[in-house]
Formats: C-alpha cells, structure tokens, sequence
C-alpha cells in the first residue's frame, strides 16, 4: 500500500488575459518540475533565435513555428507535469477571444482553474469572459495568481490592489471569495511557482504548487456515470469501452444503460489490459457485463446504477454562449454531450444574457448573436443529460452547425 491513494491525477486550466503570461507560467511548472529534457531546451531556443526572439518560457509551449510568427497561441494545448504529490495535466488556454471555443473544449475536465492576471495590467476584457466562462462550466475551484510581480517591484500595495479588484469581478459573478487563493508569483523569474520567493516575504501563503498539491478530489459519494465509446463482442464475451465522468464504478454493479434501457451487471472491469476491483472518475476503462448481452448497447449511453439511474430526457434547459455569427428559435443544430451526438432544436431563448458581465439584456429574443449568453429550450433525440450542479461532466455541451463548433454550455434543468 504506497502512496497509490494519496498520488492522484489534477486536471488544471489556465486561463486569462492575453498575455499575461499563461504560456510563460506552464514552461515554468514544467521546467522546474523538471519534466523537460534538457534537448527540448536546446531545439526551443534554437527555433526562437531563427525568429530572432528572445528565449522564453513560453516557447516551451507556443514553439510551432506558426506560433511564433503569430505569436499567440493558436490552439489549446495540455501536457503533463508531476509533482511529489500529484499527476498534473495542465491545458493552457489562448487569451484570444476568437479563440473562447479552443477554451470552452479544454475546460470539460477540469477540477481547478488558475487565473493568469498581469500585475501591470489588472482586469482585462478577456479575464472577465473566462471567468464568466468558468462559472458557467461549474469550474468551483479557482486559484488566482498575480503575475509579472518582477515588473511592479515585487510590491505589496500593487498586489493588494490587483486583489481587491479581481475580488470585486469574482464576487460578481457569484464566487464565494472568501476561500479563493490569491498568489503573487513571477512565472518569467519563478518566484512563488515552486520556489518561494525571497524578494516577497511579506506573502505567507502556499506557493503555486503547493496550492494545487492540496487540490481536493473526491469521487467516493458522487452518483456514478459511464459513458460508453464503443462497445465489442468477441467469443461470446461483451465488452464496454468508456470513461467513469463521475463516481466509483465497481465489479459487480447493477447497472442500467440510457437511452437505451438495457440493465445487466458488472462482471469485469479492465484497464490497459489488468483487472480492477473498482474505476473511479477520469478512468477509461473496458467493462465487462454479463450474459444478457449488449445488443441496443450504443455510443452515446450513459450507464449508472440502477438505484440512481441516469434519466433520458427530450427536453433541457441550458445555458449557453455563443461563439458563431447568431442563433435563432427554430433552428436545428447538432448538441454533443459525452460521447452522445444528436440533434437539437432550439425551442425557445428565454433571455440573452452579457456574457462579459452576466446581466440579462433581454427576455425572450427571437435570435442572440456572437458572444452572447442566453437560457435557452432544447428539444433533442433522446439523450442523457444532467444539470450541470449534480454532475459537472454530463451536464456540459457543444452546438455544432456543418462541422464547427458554434456555442457551448451547460444544463440548468434536465426533466423539468
Ligand atoms: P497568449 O498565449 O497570447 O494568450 O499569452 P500568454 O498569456 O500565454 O502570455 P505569454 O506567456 O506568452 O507571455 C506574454 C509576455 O509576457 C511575454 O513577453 C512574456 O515574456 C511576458 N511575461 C510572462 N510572465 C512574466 C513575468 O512573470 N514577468 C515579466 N516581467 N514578464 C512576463
Ligand atoms: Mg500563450
């Protein structure tokens, strides 16, 4: 019995202004959790010198040569870092707004969020979007770190200010501020990442990677949820292929699939080929159930126990924002959620909301437009879905019309 329980896997999102040093900040957490060989720093530094830039950090991440005549980051990105505690994947999220789709896909499985605010540029446009993004997706655990500390002095009064302000737009959009960390860190310098930094001794707090070592992750009394992928029969054996999303799945469970109601029984649970007893959330397993077989089993099923189901429902409550040109009642459009792909219509906008400041603009508009919020009816093909407070992970989806990804959001109310 090692530390196997105590080692757990964190799924960390960074978001924030456009550079204000989400890019830089990662290079750090990987560098000084020294998950970088020392030939990457090498062929980084060379790419930038052909671009005649100076060498950075964030390189280790905005390093494909497009990037680095865009000098952004054009897409969203996750790597992997460890530190004596945890296994962390970490998703760096562009500040672009174009680029708000890219983020709403990184953050469905995320347990915290780091906030990347510039202490010389304080609360942007776009710090605002992702916040508001965040609380939309039901993202609970926020950290904030206040970086470019280096370039303001490493002074206590511009860190107090910055706090006072980020609170203001935090508590605004309904986090209880009382519990959010804030971190004075320089990720160009490292200060406050993993070393502690000598030139702030007036923060006593943790360090950034101390912060998220205590990141709580407790899936012991969730109600379960698997979603299927794919499923196979060979020789007379039926086997699942998914992801637990919420919940401790156990050998021997009674189960039920949805939509398509087929029940049977946990008879072997497989990872990478071994045996488990039990798979908990993030797992991606191979269930095994019993003879009653898994014809009408399909991608897109969600299976939970059968004392609490999962619920197929043709109607939802969501909301949503919008990242296409407009979206009007009537219209049909493709929703995924899971691994479920079906198609919707939008029945009804009930308000569109401001997705910068979370106020309702108008109460039942006929269409929204680019970047607005709104409540909206769904009528759809039979599906699973659940009201994003119950189980974050079923209760997050993408619209999507001819192929692209117009708008994203999350469920209020399911059977209602
Ligand atoms: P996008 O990917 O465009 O959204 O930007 P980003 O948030 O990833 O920012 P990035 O890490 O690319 O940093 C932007 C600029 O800020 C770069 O020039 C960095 O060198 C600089 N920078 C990042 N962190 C720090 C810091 O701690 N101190 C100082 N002085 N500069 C920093
Ligand atoms: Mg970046």
């Amino acid at each position: 019995m090692q530390n196997e329980k105590i080692n757990v896997n964190v799924n960390v999102v960074l978001v924030g202004h456009v550079d204000h040093g989400k890019s830089t900040l990662i290079g750090r957490l990987l560098y000084d959790s020294e998950s970088i060989k020392d030939e990457r720093v090498d062929e980084i530094q060379k790419l930038a010198e052909e671009y005649k830039r100076r060498f950075e950090f964030a390189y280790f991440l905005d390093s494909f040569e497009d990037e680095l005549k865009e000098e952004r980051t054009i897409d969203t990105m996750s790597l992997m870092f460890k530190s004596e505690l945890n296994n962390y994947t970490i998703t760096d999220v562009p500040g672009h707004k174009e680029f708000i789709k890219n983020m709403l896909t990184g953050a469905s499985h995320t347990d915290v969020a780091v906030l990347v605010v510039s202490a010389e540029e304080g609360v942007q446009e776009q710090t605002r979007r992702h916040l508001f993004l965040l609380k939309m997706l039901g993202i609970k655990q926020v950290f904030v770190v206040v970086n470019k500390m280096d370039a303001v002095d490493y002074s206590k009064e511009t860190f107090e200010t910055m706090k006072a302000e980020i609170t203001e737009v935090l508590s605004s959009f309904g986090y209880a501020t009382g519990q959010i960390l804030f971190i004075p860190v320089s990720a160009m310098e490292g200060d406050n990442i993993y070393r502690r930094s000598e030139k702030m001794e007036w923060y006593d707090g943790p360090t950034l990677i101390q912060a998220l070592d205590v990141v709580q992750i407790s899936e012991e009394e969730k109600t379960q949820r698997f979603v299927v992928q794919d499923v196979y029969g060979v020789d007379g054996e039926s086997t699942i292929i998914g992801r637990v999303e919420s919940g401790m799945v156990r050998r021997g469970d009674e189960i039920i699939f949805e939509p398509s109601g087929i029940q049977s029984e946990i008879k072997e649970l497989k990872i990478f080929g071994e045996h488990l007893e039990e798979a908990r959330a993030g797992d991606s397993i191979g269930v095994t159930i019993g003879d009653r077989g898994i014809i009408g089993i399909m991608r897109g099923d969600v299976f939970g126990l059968v004392e609490s189901p999962p619920k197929p429902t043709k109607q939802f409550l969501g909301e949503a924002v919008l990242l296409g040109k407009e979206l009007k009642e009537g219209e049909t459009l493709e929703l995924r959620c899971g691994s479920a792909k079906v198609e919707c219509e939008i029945r009804e906008i009930k308000e569109k909301i401001n997705s910068e400041t979370g106020e309702v603009i108008e109460t039942n508009p006929n269409g929204i437009n680019e970047h607005d919020a709104a409540t909206i009816v769904f009528d759809t093909e039979p599906l699973v879905v659940e009201k994003f407070v119950e189980i974050p992970e079923l209760g997050r989806f993408v619209l999507v019309k001819n192929g692209r990804n117009i708008g994203a959001g999350v469920v209020l109310d399911a059977n209602f």
